[in-house]
């Protein structure tokens, strides 16, 4: 046997066996943690061997399938046409070699393209039945999604009725996460300590696959469409007229630009490449698409993508400087963020000057010195990172960093508790915690006070108004207007807004409080399980462990929260000053199922997921994602996962489909 055929066998498996790992991080978990860029090289450098080696080309090479699986939690839903990729293309000589494809393919008939941006999100599916909303879905493994109905009705621009009666139609687009939402959500993941996700498509993708829709409201997330997947009573020929069709019908449909030749194409993309670092959103490249919807007919499509489209990425955008200083910030639970300062650099379409190093192990781990010239890019194009540091560029006198043991901001002593990356600031009045806080505490998601910018907090903080979240109630009219560039009606709104506040729900309350490790999902649960934050406040840290998806990590921080003597003294004044702190009624105290806890698992036949939750819950009973002690029926659907298996393990009573129906009256 030839050597070389041999060294190519051995690559192929190493590279499949490497692929597989990331298509499982990627699609099923939503943890990745290679770059799409690097990712693409390696299937390429896969291609290349098999296609040079046909006889060592396995069936079931990753380069052969979509990838992915519907991840258990929702109901799936098969589509109606798959739901493909697109081959990708990285320079011009490749976008040539598409188009002399495309044009040999159709006997060297005239092509027109059209071109658009390509958004980095997450392919959906949405359908209508007579220009009503019925179903939306994920793109799964391009076969069968998952059904995410719920959360896709949450995104505003998606419409619910259609502008126009049309019997069927599939659209198919992407949702997204802005940047602006993605480094909000990052940043206030990294304050409680959860962990980041890499970009705005796994941001989105979370986001999206949140079995609560009410978080993912809370997360601003949107959507373009770009084609129709399936449709009757609708004739286009022409993929323009396709987009202007779908604007027409009341779908938000992003920028595209129709041209006669590749030429025309070519020098589009390439002058619109810097563009998209102005955009609101993250643009990994164009899309570029024979616009003829005969023509798109007869190329046709291979296993995995159409032949009449392509995608030009643009590469990754990186750069080298020089780290001149790292220095701490200190955030709201008291984290030290370490971050470096650089040489100013041009990156992803602005100038970048400093680099968050996110905690002492990290910069230990990629050994990064004061002095280093270092390799940055941007997640996502938005939050620069430091990749990697250039050791052959060293001169030996880059300095080492260590963390310091006092806090930057207020001196008091600091410390990193056991299992966490971060250390933290002990000192419970530290000004930089405060005004952290302070902006946690009337942020949107929490108390919502509106009005409150951080030039306002500064020169209210400055003058010594405030000394706590609960001092915001007590500010007045005289002392606000006094301030500079307050004026009477700025004034108005702000108390407005603070008055207002006060009758927020309790989870809102309970997630202002900023309490370590409870973020917005856990204090929704807590505000579920308990009538009041006086009940709440008493809570033994065992009954907190014994609620679904509560662990040991945020009982005791809840617990130790209470603990102190100046959290109960804040909470105290708040309820002093009217702030809500009840639950509301949920009027499911007679239900039939009143305090019944329920897991779903597996498909159902006769409900969407959705459905069983609603009816569960409109009966009194609560549904949880995952089987513990205090579960009292797991009801298993066709494909359970390893919730069953629990089940199973722990003794809890399992119910089918009839089971359900009678346990919920149905029958
Ligand atoms: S057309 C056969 N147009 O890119 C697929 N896709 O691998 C036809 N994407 O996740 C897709 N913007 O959702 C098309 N303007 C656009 C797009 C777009 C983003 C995504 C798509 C899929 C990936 C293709």
């Amino acid at each position: 046997m030839n050597k070389d055929i041999e060294r190519a066998r051995e690559r192929i498996e190493a590279l499949s066996e490497e692929i597989e790992a990331h298509n499982y991080r990627y699609y099923v978990i939503d943890d990745p943690v290679i770059s799409d860029a690097r990712y693409d090289q390696m299937i390429r450098e896969l291609e290349k061997l098999e296609k040079q080696y046909p006889s060592l080309a396995s069936p079931y090479s990753p380069t052969q399938r979509v990838g992915g699986r519907p991840r258990e939690g929702f109901a799936t839903v098969r589509h109606l046409s798959p739901m493909m990729s697109l081959a990708n293309a990285f320079d011009e000589g490749e976008l040539r070699d598409f188009d002399r494809r495309v044009r040999q393919a159709l006997l060297d008939e005239h092509v027109r393209y059209v071109v658009e941006p390509k958004i980095d999100g997450l392919a959906v599916s949405l359908f209508y039945e007579n220009g009503l909303f019925s179903r939306g879905a994920t793109r799964g493994d391009g076969e069968t999604g998952e059904d995410i109905s719920e959360n896709l009705k949450t995104i505003r621009s998606v419409p619910l009725r259609l502008r126009r009666m049309v019997p069927a139609l599939e659209v198919r687009g992407e949702a997204y996460m802005s940047k602006d939402s993605f480094a909000k959500l990052n940043e206030a993941r990294e304050e409680t300590g959860e962990p980041l996700f890499a970009n705005p498509r796994n941001a989105a993708a979370g986001t999206l696959r949140q079995l609560d829709p009410r978080i993912t409201a809370s997360r601003g997330l949107n959507l373009f469409v770009y084609g129709i997947g399936y449709n009757e009573g609708v004739d286009p020929s022409d993929h323009s007229e396709v987009l202007k069709l779908l604007k027409e019908l009341g779908f938000r449909v992003n920028e595209f630009h129709l041209f006669d030749n590749m030429d025309e194409v070519i020098k589009f993309c390439l002058d619109w490449k810097s563009r998209r670092f102005d955009l609101p959103y993250a643009v990994d490249g164009l899309v570029i698409k024979v616009s003829s919807l005969g023509q798109q007919q007869r190329l046709g499509a291979t296993m995995k993508s159409p032949r009449w489209a392509i995608a030009y990425k643009f590469p990754p955008e990186q750069a080298v400087t020089t780290v001149k200083n790292i220095f701490v910030r200190v955030g709201r639970t008291g984290a030290l963020t370490p971050t470096a300062e650089m040489e100013p650099v041009r990156v992803a379409g602005t100038t970048v000057s400093r680099a968050t190093l996110h905690n002492e192990d990290n910069i230990r781990e990629k050994d990064i010195r004061i002095g280093d010239r270092v390799l940055i890019q941007k997640a996502g194009d938005i939050i620069p990172e430091v990749i990697a540091v250039l050791p052959d560029e060293r001169k030996g006198n880059e300095k080492v960093w260590s963390m310091p043991s006092e806090c930057p901001s207020c001196g008091s002593r600091v410390v990193r508790a056991e299992g966490e990356a971060a250390v933290r600031c002990t000192n419970m009045a530290c000004p930089a915690k405060l005004w952290e806080g302070l902006i946690h505490f009337s942020s949107r998601n929490t108390m919502d006070i509106t009005g409150l910018g951080p030039a306002v907090l500064a020169q209210i903080l400055a003058g010594g108004l405030i000394h706590d979240p609960a001092d915001l109630y007590s500010l007045r009219y005289e002392d606000l207007v006094a301030l500079e560039r307050m004026g009477p009606k700025s004034v108005q709104n702000l108390l407005g807004a603070v008055e207002a506040s006060k009758k927020n729900s309790l989870s809102r309350l309970i997630f202002a409080l900023g309490i370590r490790h409870v973020g917005e999902r856990a204090a929704k649960i807590l505000a579920e399980r308990y009538e009041s934050l006086e009940i709440l406040m008493g809570a033994k840290e065992e009954d907190l462990i014994a609620i679904p998806e509560i662990g040991p990590k945020i009982a005791s921080s809840i617990v130790s929260f209470f603990a102190q003597e100046q959290n109960v003294q804040v909470i105290d004044k708040l309820v002093k000053a009217g702030v809500n702190t009840r639950a509301e009624k949920k009027g499911s105290g007679s239900g039939m199922l009143a305090g019944k806890v329920f897991v779903l698992t597996g498909a159902l036949e006769n409900f969407s997921r959705q459905e069983a939750q609603e009816i569960v819950e409109r009966l009194g009973g609560k549904v949880s994602s995952s089987a513990s002690r205090s579960t009292d029926y797991v009801v298993a659907g066709d494909k359970p996962g390893s919730k069953y298996d629990k089940a199973l393990a722990l003794g809890i009573p399992i119910l089918d489909e009839k089971g359900f129906r009678e346990i919920t009256g149905m029958d």
